[in-house]
Formats: structure tokens, C-alpha cells, sequence
């Protein structure tokens, strides 16, 4: 297969071209990404100069730039990671979230459809659904209540995809994903800021009461998951994904301070984000009954794991903070 991936800088399309680009060698990986703020071309360095691997500087909202990719590379798949993805900061600019994660998700469905795709995933987000009380979990037909407008831009784009199944008759699934964590993690979200945060000696803004819950999976369990249903799910059906793994924010920060032999007092409470959340909880029976995938790395491992990655990659973060990566382009990488 042509797989195309967009977004395959950022964090998850980035842990998710590591592991299949090897695994499957005689698949195809066409990495379309506008490398934003959130992309790092140096995620992939190990991927070094695969024969099965190629890199496009492509903004998915640019459709003449879009369309010459699908004409060239005849993709058989798509698999669709590119995305605003920070709640923060689609408080501050919604109209970038909407430009990206909805509009671009058309201009991709649109290529697609014209250029004969076979099989297409959406990846998704828990957060489409709104927030939890105390009790229950998020189901597939859990109705589409978002509170951010990042979860707000995710779910218009699901009810897209679900269109373009319906009118179209496109092959395609959505995938809907709890809080994600690992190796790659932009420095702005929760387990990677409270890491280089504690490392620092900063204070760790802790928002609003810090009791906020999310069900967090390790990221390689995630892009198991996205392959599994690139690969068995069927169309028209949405995939929630999840570990059971629910920590209140609170909770994951001791941990790392734990984990790193630093103090609570670093701990901050600042000003609550405006809509936020309270709680997310994932039931991931259906992709366990139906396509048998289950996660792997429990959270215990998981965060230790990631700690580890962060204190053994430190000038990764560090060329973040300081903006040093967004220099670092390499001819071999660009549209060979
Ligand atoms: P990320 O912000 O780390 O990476 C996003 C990538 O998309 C970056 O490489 C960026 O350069 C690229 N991109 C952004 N706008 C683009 C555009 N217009 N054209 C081309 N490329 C563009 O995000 P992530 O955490 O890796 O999330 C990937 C996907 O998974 C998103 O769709 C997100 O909604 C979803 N998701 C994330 C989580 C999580 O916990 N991180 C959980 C569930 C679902
Ligand atoms: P985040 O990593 O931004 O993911 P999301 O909002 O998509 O779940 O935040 C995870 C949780 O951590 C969320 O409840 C907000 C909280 N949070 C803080 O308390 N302080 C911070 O500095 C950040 C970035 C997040």
C-alpha cells in the first residue's frame, strides 16, 4: 500500500512513521505536513533515507499543493493525524483550528475521493464528547458534545468524514482517542511540561483545582490502534481507544515528581482554563471485541518510560524551548 500520513512531524504521526515504517516494508509512507510550530522534521532522523519513506512540506489547507501529492503519489490510504491540537491555544485563535482541522480534513476527503483512495482513518478525539460527571465513560454513540474550540473543529471534522461515507459511499473510519503520552510530546502539553518544568526547578501550573480527570495511553499503543483499523475496521464505524487509565492532573504531576526525587512545592495553582473539561473516560470494547486490539504498556511503565526518554533526550526539548528546531531542515527530507 501508498499510505499517506499527514502530520507525521508532529507528536503521534512522528511515534507512529517510527514503528511502521520498519514493521512494513513493503508499504509506502508519504508524510504530507505544514511542519507548524508542533512539527519537528528531527522526530525522524532515525528514519534516515528509507527507500519506503518520503517527506512533503504540504499545508493540508492548500489544495493546489495538496492535490499535486495525490497526483503524484497515488496514495491506496490515508491516514489523517494533521492537526491544531492545543486546547490553550485554540482558546486564543479558533479561526486557525477551524482553517486546519476542518477545512483541510475536506480538501483531503476531496483528493481522496478524486484520486480513488481505498481506505481512509480519521484520528480523532475523545474530547468531541463533551465532559464526564463522577460516573460512566465515553461510548461510540455518545452524542457529539464539545466545549473547546479545538474539540469543536474535531467533531465538525468527524461529521465530515461520517458525510463524505454516507453521500460518497468513501471507505473510511474515525478513530476516537484518549490523552496520549511518550516519547516526541511538544513541551506545551501536560506530562512533557511538568517534566522539563521539574528538571528546571519551575514552578508547575496546576489548573484550577488540579482534579480534572484524563484516561491516558502510551502513544505506540495509540498508532496500534490506528493501524489496526487502517487495516480491519470497517467503514463507517468510529473506534474510541483507550487504556483505563484514569489520573486525575494532580495525580500524573506527583508521579513525575516522584519519579524525578522532586518536591510538591513546585506545584502552582493558577487561574482554571476557561472550559475545561472535567473529566474523560474511554470504553474501548468495541475495537477489543471487533478488531482484538488491546493496550500494552501499562501507565506505571508508561510514564516511567517517558520520564526516562525526556531525561536521556534533553537537548530535544531544549532546542524547542529555545526555537532551534525550526531551523533544522534537511534537503534529504524535502520533497526528494
Ligand atoms: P501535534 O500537534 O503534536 O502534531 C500535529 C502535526 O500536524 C504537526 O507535525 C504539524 O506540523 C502538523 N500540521 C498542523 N497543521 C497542519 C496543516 N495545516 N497542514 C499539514 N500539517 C499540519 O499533534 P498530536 O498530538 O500528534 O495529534 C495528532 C492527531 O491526533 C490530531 O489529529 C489530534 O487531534 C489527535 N489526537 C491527539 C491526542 C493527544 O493526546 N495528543 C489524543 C487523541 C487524538
Ligand atoms: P493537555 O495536555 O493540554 O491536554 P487536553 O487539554 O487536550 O486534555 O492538558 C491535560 C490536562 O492538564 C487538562 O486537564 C489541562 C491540564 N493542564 C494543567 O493543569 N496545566 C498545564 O500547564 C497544562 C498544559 C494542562
Amino acid at each position: 500500500m501508498n499510505i499517506l500520513v499527514t502530520g507525521g512531524a508532529g507528536f503521534i504521526g512522528s511515534n507512529y512513521l517510527l514503528m511502521m515504517v520498519d514493521k512494513y516494508p513493503e508499504d509506502y509512507f508519504i508524510n504530507v505536513d505544514s511542519l507548524t510550530y508542533a512539527g519537528n522534521l528531527k522526530n525522524l532522523v532515525s528514519l534516515g533515507d528509507r527507500l519506503n519513506y518520503i517527506f512533503y512540506k504540504v499545508d493540508i489547507h492548500d489544495s493546489t499543493a495538496l492535490e499535486a501529492v495525490f497526483r503524484k503519489e497515488k496514495p491506496d490510504a490515508v491516514i489523517h493525524f494533521a492537526a491544531e491540537s492545543h486546547v490553550d491555544r485554540s482558546i486564543e485563535n479558533p479561526l486557525i483550528f477551524a482553517e486546519t482541522n476542518v477545512l483541510g480534513t475536506i480538501n483531503l476527503i476531496n483528493y481522496a475521493r478524486k484520486y480513488g483512495v481505498a481506505r481512509y482513518v480519521q484520528v480523532s478525539t475523545d474530547e468531541v464528547y463533551g465532559s464526564l460527571g463522577q460516573e460512566g465513560f465515553f461510548t461510540e454513540t455518545t452524542p457529539l458534545l464539545p466545549n473547546s474550540p479545538y474539540s469543536a473543529s474535531k467533531a465538525s471534522a468527524d461529521c465530515f468524514v461520517r458525510a463524505a461515507v454516507e453521500t460518497y459511499g468513501m471507505n473510511a473510519s474515525i478513530t476516537r482517542c484518549s490523552n496520549n503520552y511518550g516519547p516526541y510530546q511538544f513541551p506545551e502539553k501536560l506530562i512533557p511540561l511538568m517534566i522539563w518544568r521539574a528538571l528546571e526547578g519551575k514552578p508547575l501550573p496546576v489548573y484550577g483545582d488540579g482534579l480534572n480527570v484524563r484516561d491516558w495511553l502510551y502513544v505506540d499503543d495509540h498508532c496500534l490502534a490506528i493501524d489496526t483499523v487502517l487495516r480491519q475496521g470497517q467503514s463507517g464505524e468510529v473506534y474510541n481507544v483507550g487504556g483505563h487509565n484514569e489520573r486525575t492532573n494532580l495525580e500524573i504531576i506527583q508521579e513525575i515528581l516522584l519519579i524525578l526525587n522532586k518536591s510538591d512545592s513546585l506545584i502552582q495553582f493558577v487561574t482554571d482554563r476557561p472550559g475545561h473539561d472535567r473529566r474523560y473516560a474511554i470504553d474501548a470494547s468495541k475495537i477489543k471485541q471487533q478488531l482484538n486490539w488491546v493496550p500494552t504498556t501499562n501507565f506505571k511503565d508508561g510514564i516511567k518510560k517517558t520520564v526516562q526518554w525526556y531525561l536521556s533526550n534533553e537537548q530535544w526539548w531544549r532546542d524547542i524551548l529555545s526555537g532551534e528546531y525550526q531551523s533544522y531542515y534537511s534537503d534529504m527530507y524535502i520533497n526528494r
